[in-house]
Order: structure tokens, then C-alpha cells, then sequence
């Protein structure tokens, strides 16, 4: 979602800032804007990407500056809409991630006082609001401002003749970067990698003061301690296609996967799990469908009733209390759904656990316990390697809640296997024209969930998830030449009933590729799985053809799957 960076030191702002926004490109974004301070506020700002953007700002020694990626919410993807916003007397540049829900009672209160807005977005509103407050105390004024505010509210400010950023932090996360020569701010400690390792994650409804040389943070107006923590991590490698490395590194991710595991996992939380009535899982999309994964693996393993549940549909759920463990999956620990799940969870008294992929992300403060996959940043929007260790660390879990270590060498070998596999396409030119459908049965079932996922994010292509039993009752319809079916089998007590539906899916003149570890279940095309000790195992291999299939059909349609349209690597917006 929107991406946000900013330095005040001895360097110049300018290079910083697009280096950094450059970082934040892969969270997805359809414009993008730079302030640059001083006796002046430099305001650069377009549609389409950073490196056009680089272009357009003139020669500048400012030493202060902000800078956005914007994900379009309120109005178009247009220069207009981007950030940074100026307030009405141009005194003041804005940054912000986030939706402001009340925007249109206080839009009305603004222009009430015959101000006029340049934007169509809800964010202006924050330049302007604060433009309005007593400029004497700054730390009063963003409060002021972040508690007119309702919804979720991260910006950063500058203002003119002044070296400070003045920050508040509700709900999207920003960090903050101590360097030799200034102080950092972004939205993705990625974007800091290169200038440090030291920082201070800010929490809900704190504000920050950046100077040059000092550091601030406040709330209620009272100035707080905070903890200066390890915040390094290796800024990614420049890769011509991160969904291909990402899925080269599904073999590692899951070694990795492994010893964090077993190195981190605590006997108070597996007891807490333990003591629960009830497991609730809370994900979003691709973590969803692992979430489901998790449901099977905890009930088959560990014999506990679990409910899998979409993030943005959380609000609702019933008889979540202090007899619940809640488990988070999200990659990017950072999903507002989820987030707000955690929240609502910990309020009704619940137990809380947090898988996630990025240590130092806002899930990790919220929960209870964590779990971090160590699988390595993941760019690509389309999470790959990411989902695989997310099937790992619940397998991992579910057989510790049975009281079993799994072997080294189990991993091991899934991993070899994994890694074989990535070289196996079961591609053909018409997934590029046909309609798709994934089929499967029980675990499988969710495993074709996530490949229709996957093929709908890069493709822009419709494909549908279907249990193969529930077919006859009417989706059958739909079957004709003009469909490719992809049929998984994993289970051998299903085989049967997936040959039967192959052979009726056949018999309407639609084409299949069948994903099997069972042997022949009767596709025109087939990949056979290797042998596994586990049949529990199966899922994290059998979506490695699905995860490539998608990306060589985006490819051939000429379709960048790394930045896939409309999407976000962590969306960060209820
Ligand atoms: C799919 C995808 C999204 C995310 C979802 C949750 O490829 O990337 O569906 O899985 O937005 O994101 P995280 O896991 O970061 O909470």
C-alpha cells in the first residue's frame, strides 16, 4: 500500500528519498511525490513511476525532505492526488498512509473557513488541519490533529524554515531509522536497510519528532522512553523477476522455516494452546487460504477444533473470549484486517500468536507470542515462498501441539523435492485463453484455492476453486472446450471420486492437467508428486506448479507479475 519515507540530516534529502521510494515500488503503487524543505517547501510530484518522477525534481541541496507511494483510495491515480499535500498557506507538506473515515465532516469544516482543496483526496485534510493549529507547540498540534482524525492515520510533516519531520503513527506502521548523518523514517524498514541498523518502531498514537541529531516520541503530550532496537535487514537484491527468485527460494525458505521454529517456540504458548477451547485462525488471502491449511493439520494432528476466519470478516465472528487462541498469519505482519482481528481479539480477552514473515512488524508488538518464518523478503506482490513456509510453521505447530518433533531430515527432503519440482511446468498456451478451474478434494481443495488466487492476481485472468465432488451440482454447466481444469490429488482415500470427476469433466470436452501423488487419475496431462512421508506434507508442493503455471501464463500474456494492476503487497487499509 502507500509507501512512505523521510530524512532530515547532512545529506541530501533528494537522492534519499527516491532511493527509498524506490525500495517501497514492489508494495504496489500508481503514483508517487517528494517534498523537499528548506526556506522553501519543493513540492515534485506525478502519476507512474518513481524513475520518471527522479527525472522531474530539479537540482536541490535540500537536506530535509518526505516522499509517498501512493495506492489510490480517495480520487484517481493522478498527479493531483498524489502526495505530498500542502497546506492552504503552503507553509506545510504532508505524507500520509491510511484512510481518514470522517473525511467529509471535516472536508466541511475546512471549507467552511473558505479554504480550498487541491485534491480529491481524504489526506490534504491533515496539511490543512494542521496549518490551522497554534504552530508553537508542534507535539500539541499533531495530536490535536491525529485526534480529529478517525480511522487509520500514519503521516510525516514538514514544515518551511524548519529541519524537523514531525510524525504520528495510528494503525500503519512506520520506523524510524538513528543514522551517522541523520535520522530516517519509512513505512517499511526495508526502505532504511541501507542507511542503518538501529531504530524505534513507533506504536498506535505515538508522535515523533525528527531533528538532525535527536530523536522524540511522545504521547499525550508526554515524552516516552523507547526501546532503540535492531531494525537490520538486507535490502533486497536487484532481480529481473522476484516471483521467479521468490519460488527458487521456496527450498531455503522452508530450511529456514524449520530452525525458527524450532528456535523460537515457546511451552507457554503451546500450553496456552493447549488450554483453549477454541483456535480461532484470522488471515487474508493468500494467508487465508494457509490459515485453512492450519485448521486441517491442527484438527487431523492435535485433535482441537479450529475456525478459519477472513480478516475483514473478524468483526462479526461470535464467542471469541478468554477460552480462545487466536493465530494471525500474515506475511507482512502489517494487514490491516488482521490487525484490526488482533486487536478485537486481545479486547474479548483472547490469547494471541502471530505467524508473520517480517520480525519488527506491528503484529509482533500487538500479539501475545510470534512466530517468524525467516523466509526472506518477499517482493513480488503475489506472495509465493512466503505461503509455502506459512503451510511449514502450521505443520510445525499442529505436530507440537501432538507432542511430535518433526525430523530435520523430513524437512530436508521436502525441500530437495521442492526444489526438483521447480523445474516442472505443466504450462500450456491455452491457460492463456481458456477459462481455468482448480479442482480438489479436502486438503486439496484449499491448495486450489490458492492457485486460482494466484492465477486471478498475475493473469487478470478468471479462474475459479472448486471442490471436484460439488462440480455436478451446476458449475458443471460452464465446462466446454474452451476450459482448462486443473485437477490435485493428494489423498489416496480420495483418488476415486477425482478420477470420476476428471472422467465427467473430460466427457464435456474440457481439458485436464492433473497434480497427483496418488498415481493416474485420468488427465489429459499430468504432474505425479514424489513420494512423501506425510500426505499432510503434500500441499506445500503440490501449489509450486500452480505458483509456476501462473507466472509462465503472465509472462506470455506480457503482464509484469512482480507488480501485478490494483494490487498491494500489504494493504494497510480496512
Ligand atoms: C496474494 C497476496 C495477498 C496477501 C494478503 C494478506 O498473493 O499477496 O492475498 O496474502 O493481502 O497479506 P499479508 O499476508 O501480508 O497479511
Amino acid at each position: 500500500m502507500c509507501g512512505i519515507i523521510g530524512y532530515t540530516g547532512t545529506q541530501y534529502a533528494k537522492d534519499i528519498i527516491i532511493d527509498g521510494l524506490s525500495t517501497l515500488e514492489y508494495r504496489g503503487y500508481d503514483s508517487a511525490g517528494i517534498a523537499l524543505g528548506g526556506d522553501d517547501i519543493a513540492i515534485t510530484k506525478q502519476s507512474g513511476r518513481v524513475s520518471e518522477l527522479a527525472k522531474l525534481i530539479p537540482t536541490s541541496f535540500a537536506t530535509i525532505g518526505i516522499g509517498h507511494t501512493r495506492w489510490a483510495t480517495h480520487g484517481a491515480p493522478t498527479s493531483k492526488n498524489a502526495h505530498p499535500h500542502q497546506s492552504f498557506d503552503g507553509n506545510i507538506a504532508i505524507v500520509h498512509n491510511g484512510i481518514i473515515e470522517n473525511c467529509e465532516i471535516l472536508k466541511k469544516e475546512i471549507t467552511s473557513r473558505g479554504i480550498v482543496f487541491k485534491s480529491d483526496t481524504d489526506s490534504e485534510i491533515i496539511a490543512h488541519l494542521l496549518a490551522l493549529e497554534d504552530q508553537s507547540d508542534m507535539v500539541q498540534a499533531v495530536e490535536n490533529v491525529a485526534n480529529k482524525i478517525e480511522g487509520s492515520s500514519s503521516f510525516l510533516a514538514i514544515r518551511k524554515n524548519d529541519d524537523k519531520i514531525y510524525c504520528h503513527k495510528k494503525n500503519a506502521a512506520l520506523t524510524i531509522g538513528i543514522g551517522f548523518d541523520g535520522n530516517y523514517i519509512a513505512s517499511d524498514m526495508l526502505a532504511l536497510a541501507k542507511y542503518t541498523s538501529k531504530g524505534i518502531v513507533l506504536s498506535d498514537d505515538e508522535t515523533a519528532i525528527l531533528a538532525k541529531n535527536s530523536v522524540k516520541v511522545y504521547k499525550n503530550g508526554v515524552e516516552i522512553e523507547k526501546d532503540l532496537i535492531d531494525i537490520s535487514c538486507k535490502p533486497p537484491k536487484i532481480c529481473p523477476c522476484y516471483m521467479q527468485a521468490e519460488i527458487d527460494e521456496i527450498p531455503t525458505a522452508l530450511l529456514n522455516t524449520y530452525e525458527s521454529f524450532y528456535s523460537t517456540i515457546k511451552k507457554e504458548c503451546i500450553d496456552d494452546i493447549k488450554k483453549a477451547e477454541r483456535i480461532a485462525i484470522v488471515a487474508c488471502g493468500t494467508a487465508y487460504h494457509a490459515g485453512l491449511y492450519g485448521k486441517e493439520v491442527i484438527e487431523i494432528l492435535a485433535n482441537k477444533p479450529v475456525e478459519v476466519y477472513i480478516g475483514s470478516e473478524y468483526d462479526r465472528a461470535r464467542f471469541i473470549s478468554n477460552k480462545t487462541f487466536a493465530i494471525f498469519i500474515s506475511q507482512s505482519g502489517e494487514t490491516a484486517d488482521t490487525l484490526a482481528a488482533v486487536n478485537r481479539s486481545k479486547s474479548l480477552g483472547a490469547k494471541t500468536l502471530s505467524i508473520t514473515n517480517v520480525a519488527n512488524s506491528s503484529i509482533t508488538f500487538l500479539s501475545d507470542y510470534s512466530l517468524i518464518l525467516e523466509a526472506g523478503p518477499e517482493i513480488a506482490v503475489a506472495a509465493t515462498k512466503s505461503y509455502n513456509s506459512q503451510l511449514l510453521m502450521l505443520y510445525l505447530l499442529a505436530n507440537e501441539l501432538a507432542g511430535n518433533k518433526v525430523k530435520r531430515e523430513t524437512i530436508e527432503k521436502l525441500s530437495q523435492e521442492a526444489k526438483t519440482l521447480s523445474t516442472h511446468s505443466i504450462f500450456t498456451e491455452s491457460m492463456a485463453k481458456d477459462n481455468l478451474f482448480f479442482i480438489g478434494k479436502g486438503i486439496d481443495e484449499l491448495s486450489a484455492m490458492e492457485g486460482a488466487l494466484k492465477f486471478k492476481e498475475i493473469t487478470y485472468k478468471m479462474a475459479e476453486a472448486y471442490p471436484s465432488g460439488e462440480l455436478k451440482h451446476g458449475t458443471i454447466a460452464l465446462m466446454d472446450t474452451n476450459c482448462t481444469v486443473i485437477a490435485l490429488a493428494t489423498n489416496e482415500q480420495d483418488k476415486q471420486k477425482l478420477t470420476v470427476s476428471v472422467s465427467e469433466i473430460k466427457a464435456r470436452h474440457a481439458k485436464t492437467i492433473g497434480i497427483s501423488a496418488v498415481g493416474e487419475i485420468g488427465c489429459d496431462i499430468s504432474l505425479f508428486l514424489p513420494k512423501l512421508e506425510d500426505k499432510l506434507l503434500y500441499p506445500i508442493l503440490s501449489i509450486i506448479p500452480m505458483q509456476l503455471l501462473s507466472l509462465s501464463t503472465s509472462f506470455h500474456l506480457g503482464i509484469n507479475p512482480d507488480k501485478p494492476r490494483n494490487l498491494a503487497k500489504s494493504v494497510t487499509v480496512v
